[in-house]
């Protein structure tokens, strides 16, 4: 069994992590969509729950993706679910330096995982979960940027955390 993760904040899920999902789907038996923190980033906009149901409700036409939520790092989930390599969408140039980096280390310290790129379909590589929240938390409509399933949880979240953004 070919198993890969393809792991991310996802916060929330965009059409450019969906494709990368779907496009995975087909090369691997098993693709592990797994929901991190990145302590990089900014308290996340929506709860780990949250991010973790959309994404299912998103993915329900695949038979061989799960969603999984991890708290801690991405190499020990890789290792629990007994797979060897993640993948990581790539946009554009600006993602490289990041996802090098991050590639670098993972292999650094776990040297059995590999990380592979997939080259994000042109029509969705400007879109950013960051751009998502920004044009939604100012009260547009983010149809074209997200899976429609979702679109109702992103209009209520910002309903909730009106001035919040
Ligand atoms: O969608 P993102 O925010 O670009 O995803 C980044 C993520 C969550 C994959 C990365 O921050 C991560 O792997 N976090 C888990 C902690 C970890 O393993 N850190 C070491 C590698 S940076």
């Amino acid at each position: 069994m070919k198993k890969v993760v393809y792991p991310g904040s996802f916060d929330p899920v965009t059409l450019g992590h969906l494709d990368i999902i779907r496009r995975s789907s087909k090369v691997f038996d098993i693709v592990y969509v797994c929901v991190l923190n990145n302590s990089v980033k900014k308290t996340p906009l929506f709860s780990h729950a949250e991010r973790v149901n959309m994404l299912k409700d998103v993915v329900k036409e695949f038979d061989n993706v799960f969603i999984e939520s991890y708290q801690g790092l991405l190499v020990d989930f890789v290792k629990e679910k007994d797979a060897n390599v993640i993948i990581r969408g790539l946009r554009e140039i600006t993602d490289f330096d990041s996802e090098l980096q991050m590639a670098q280390g993972n292999h650094l310290v776990s040297p059995d995982i590999e990380t592979l790129f997939m080259a994000t379909d042109p029509k969705y590589s400007f879109i950013s979960s960051s751009m998502v929240r920004e044009f939604a938390g100012y009260g547009r409509s983010v149809k074209g940027f997200v899976p429609e399933i979702i679109l109702p949880r992103i209009e209520e979240k910002v309903k909730n955390n009106s001035g919040g953004f």
